[in-house]
């Protein structure tokens, strides 16, 4: 009896009832967000609600801890005072009636500071994200500091079970590298009418994603490079998009160019592509809007590369000096090839594809690779 009373107590106690092993059951993470040079957000999400813990430090045996003792199912701990550059071990820990829940331990790195050389990777279109884990292997290969992806990374941003698929199925990939989200046309809802347009919203999004500002539009800066993410989905809400968003472009790209501790490089990230073979019918609905309010004033402050998804194949595209690549990692169709793109440099949907950029000094190169790490496409700019 005793014995049996013991071995309880230490299953309770012991037992890493490991999260987000169910794609559907609403429990998922850790995964990292908001990753800068002094530290990173992990996120989770419990069955139950309980504190919100993280044990890191720079070995397995941590050593540091934050925590949030307030009850709570979704949990997002930020991780500071971190040094620059450095690899951090982590795992997130719910403590709730007793028991407590771990998880299965992470790591990451910090960002490079200031001349450093920057490793990161480009995907979108993950929400098909049973594909998307065969490029578990290439992300670590690639040493990517943090993954640019531009949408759609579900199929319904507003349905939590499908957040809950894409971190679980993806568990590997985003525990160990922090994944910075842009704003798709997924993202406000999946289908039928009357979910879409005015009646959408990104609440869940929001709920679900760390990002910096208003979460739709923001930059960051890591290393040389200013990230600078957009929200295309201008049909979803017209007027704030084409207002708002770009006096706030205009702004941030002005800040960018006066001389005064500029970023060697500036790489923009949205969803829909302004130059592309995709769809015809984007030529009036998507393209136009996007080179008009967005292409406009980054070819005028002369971004460098613009990264993108939504056509679900890969392409890279050179107009007035500015790089354009899309790529489909998870979602492909060569169906979706129809138009004519002119600035067309190269394009293939025989095989889904990642981008891993890598900047040095003022030179940065980008390599479309495959998920068995073949490089598909390549090129280089310097400054
Ligand atoms: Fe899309």
């Amino acid at each position: 009896m005793r014995t049996a009373f013991v071995t309880l107590l230490a299953f309770a106690a012991l037992s890493p009832l490991a999260l987000g092993q169910n794609p559907s059951d609403g429990t998922f993470g850790p995964y990292l967000q908001s990753p800068t040079e002094n530290g990173a957000v992990v996120c989770w999400r419990t069955a139950t609600a309980g504190t919100s813990e993280v044990e890191y430090g720079t070995t397995q045996n941590y050593g540091q801890n934050v925590q949030q003792l307030a009850s709570a199912q979704w949990h997002q701990v930020p991780v500071t005072g971190l040094a620059a550059n450095t690899l951090y071990y982590y795992r997130a820990v719910t403590r709730a009636n007793g028991q407590a829940i771990f998880s299965e331990t992470g790591s990451f790195r910090t960002m490079p500071p200031r001349g450093a050389p920057l490793s990161f990777v480009h995907m979108a279109e993950t929400h098909d994200d049973d594909e998307v884990t065969k490029f578990r292997e290439e992300v670590a290969a690639s040493g990517a500091s943090f993954i640019v992806d531009a949408s759609d990374q579900v199929d319904d941003g507003a349905v939590l079970n499908e957040w809950d698929h894409y971190f679980t199925i993806g568990e590997a990939i985003y525990r160990n590298t922090p994944v910075v989200n842009a704003v798709g046309n997924h993202s406000y809802v999946g289908t039928g009418l009357f979910k879409t347009g005015i009646f959408g919203n990104l609440n869940m999004f929001k709920q679900v994603n760390v990002n910096p500002g208003n979460e739709e539009w923001f930059t960051f800066r890591v290393g040389d490079v200013l990230f600078i993410y957009l929200n295309s989905t201008w049909y979803f809400d017209p007027f704030r998009l084409s207002t708002s968003q770009i006096s706030w472009l205009k702004k941030t790209l002005a800040d960018a160019t006066d001389g005064n501790d500029d970023p060697v490089f500036k790489v923009a990230v949205f969803h829909t592509p302004p130059y592309s073979s995709g769809p015809w019918y984007r030529d009036y609905l998507e393209k136009i809007w996007a080179k008009n309010f967005f292409v406009k004033h980054l070819k005028a402050a002369r971004t460098d590369l613009v990264l993108l998804g939504h056509d679900k194949f890969n392409e890279h595209s050179v107009v007035d000096g500015v790089h354009y690549v899309q790529v489909a990692t998870g979602a492909l169709s060569a169906k979706r090839i129809q138009a004519k793109n002119p600035g067309k440099v190269w394009l293939s949907a025989q095989t889904r594809g990642m981008t891993v950029v890598r900047v040095n000094g003022r030179r940065l190169d980008a390599q479309i690779v495959d998920n068995a790490g073949n490089v598909l496409h390549s090129f280089s700019i310097a400054k």
